[in-house]
């Protein structure tokens, strides 16, 4: 008997399990595959809270925090786990490539500086001080938000798992979560494809596929899967420092002289295929920021699906009808980014704290 089951072993599910082992509660992680090979494998590790992220948002107090809470988890996990999770604090540049787009770009300028946030309009000739790869011809100015910075995406995932284990979490790999067992509607547990397994409390952190689980409980979660093709190239320069940012097209600059170029929005497609259409658009738009890549030395090319709601925010919340089946899922282009808050708050959640009313299910 566990006091709580999560099914679902990506960065969300992970960080629920390493913030409910900390507080001592009896935890066990069920992954269907193996720990973090979905989206949060596919993730370049942008920590968007401003880029991402408007300050209008009702994400925006929580991505912030979550954001802040990087360079502490960063040491901890390293000290438990012993995996470095490659935080970078460089920024993100988000780049105008016409006066329109730099019009837009200064107004936005505006409206973060109104909110409190840092965040600095560079023109050309600034830009190209700081960032002396960028094409002039291509690029007219940025908006440089030195707060947001970047992670491995897949070390974060790793290391959170593990770190959950030192703190006595379970983790059953290769078993599938195929139903959940109720009792006078009050979780008793799960039916898995390794038997049935009895908690307190189950959370369903399946990414784009919590929506089949809650499906079984007549309870229909509002989305839907945002495929995304990204690539990687080694190049012995350090062709940018900040991540780059433009419409359709970023470059985030990791350790050992690797970049991550991504990334397409494709919804409602769940195949796991790379299209050469996707990778020629990227490379095409790559090319034109940073003429350098061009010399670049290929990596490898991957997809993932973005969990996306209808209402473009994650749901973390109760089922409104069966007592102890929580979800925490659906955190879209930024799963990363929210993945120490989703942690924190779900546990409290679980602890009893009311949930934040924009992610209740209703
Ligand atoms: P997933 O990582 O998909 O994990 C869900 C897990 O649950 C999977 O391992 C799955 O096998 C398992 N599972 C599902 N159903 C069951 C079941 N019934 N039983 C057992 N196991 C089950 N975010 C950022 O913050 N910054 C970025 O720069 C960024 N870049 C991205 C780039 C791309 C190309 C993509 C695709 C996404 C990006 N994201 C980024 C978004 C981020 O990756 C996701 O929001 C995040 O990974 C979602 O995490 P998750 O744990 O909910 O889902
Ligand atoms: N946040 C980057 C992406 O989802 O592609």
């Amino acid at each position: 008997m566990y006091d709580v089951i999560i099914a679902g072993g990506g960065v969300i599910g992970s960080s629920i399990a390493f913030q409910l082992a900390k507080r001592k509660y009896r935890v066990l992680m069920i992954e269907k595959d193996e720990i973090g090979q979905k989206a949060s494998r596919a993730a370049a590790g942008m920590l968007g809270a401003q880029n991402e992220v408007g300050p209008d948002s009702p994400l925006s107090r929580i991505a912030h925090e979550s954001r802040e809470m990087f360079p502490s988890l960063a040491e901890e996990l390293k000290c438990v786990s012993g995996i470095d999770i490659e935080l970078i604090q460089n920024g993100i540049v988000r780049v105008a490539r016409t006066e329109e787009e730099g019009k837009h770009l200064k107004q936005e300028n505006e409206r973060q500086q109104r909110s409190g946030d840092h965040a600095v309009w560079l023109p050309q000739n600034r830009l190209q001080e700081k960032e002396p790869h960028l094409s002039h011809h291509s690029v007219t100015g940025g908006l440089y938000m030195p707060g947001d910075g970047q992670v491995n995406a897949p070390a974060l995932t790793k290391a959170l798992a593990h770190a959950a284990v030192e703190f006595g979490a379970e983790i059953m790999q290769r078993t599938e979560v195929l139903d959940v067992l109720t009792e006078n509607r009050h979780v008793i547990g799960v039916k898995t494809t390794s038997g049935n397994i009895l908690a307190q409390k189950v959370i369903s952190a399946g990414g784009v596929w919590s929506r089949e689980l809650f499906e079984k409980t007549g309870y229909t979660l509002n989305m839907y899967p945002v495929k995304g093709e990204c690539f990687s190239v080694y190049h012995k320069k350090r062709l940018t420092t900040a991540s780059i940012f433009s419409p359709g097209c970023y470059i985030v600059p990791k350790a050992h002289d690797r970049f991550i170029i991504g990334a397409t929005q494709k919804p409602d497609v769940l195949n796991k295929s790379v299209s050469v259409e996707g990778l020629h658009s990227l490379m095409e738009r790559a090319i034109r920021l940073i003429p350098d890549l061009q010399h670049a030395e290929w990596g490898e090319a991957w997809s993932g699906h973005r969990p996306k709601t209808q209402t473009g925010l994650p749901y973390m919340g109760e089922h409104p009808e069966i007592d102890g089946l929580w979800v925490a899922a659906g955190h879209f282009r930024n799963g990363v980014l929210l993945a120490p808050i989703t942690g924190s708050l779900m546990a409290d959640y679980i602890e009893g704290k009311p949930v934040y009313e924009p992610f209740k299910l209703q």
